[in-house]
């Protein structure tokens, strides 16, 4: 889904840059669409999507933060570091 006309970014380009910043630095909680943006080589113009792209930066954070906890699960309940 195209989230970004001015600079052409979908909804995976944006979920893709949060997975990537978060890996760097996985309890960042100053995720927003200008650092995402700029994460992905663009910069905001006519700012017509950035509620929109707000809302998927959030979401991709929860679901990576999800994942991480997943995993840390999985690893408690085999006794395996991973
Ligand atoms: S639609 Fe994203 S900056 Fe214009």
């Amino acid at each position: 889904m195209i989230v970004c006309h001015c600079n052409r970014l979908t909804s995976g380009d944006i979920d893709d840059s949060v997975c990537c910043l978060m890996r760097a630095s996985c309890q960042r909680k100053d995720l927003c669409a200008e650092t995402v943006y700029e994460e992905l080589g663009a910069c905001p113009q006519c700012c017509g999507c950035l509620e929109l792209a707000e809302k998927i930066i959030d979401q991709s954070r929860l679901a990576f933060l999800s994942r991480e906890a997943l995993a840390t699960l999985r690893q408690d309940a085999s006794g395996n570091p991973e």
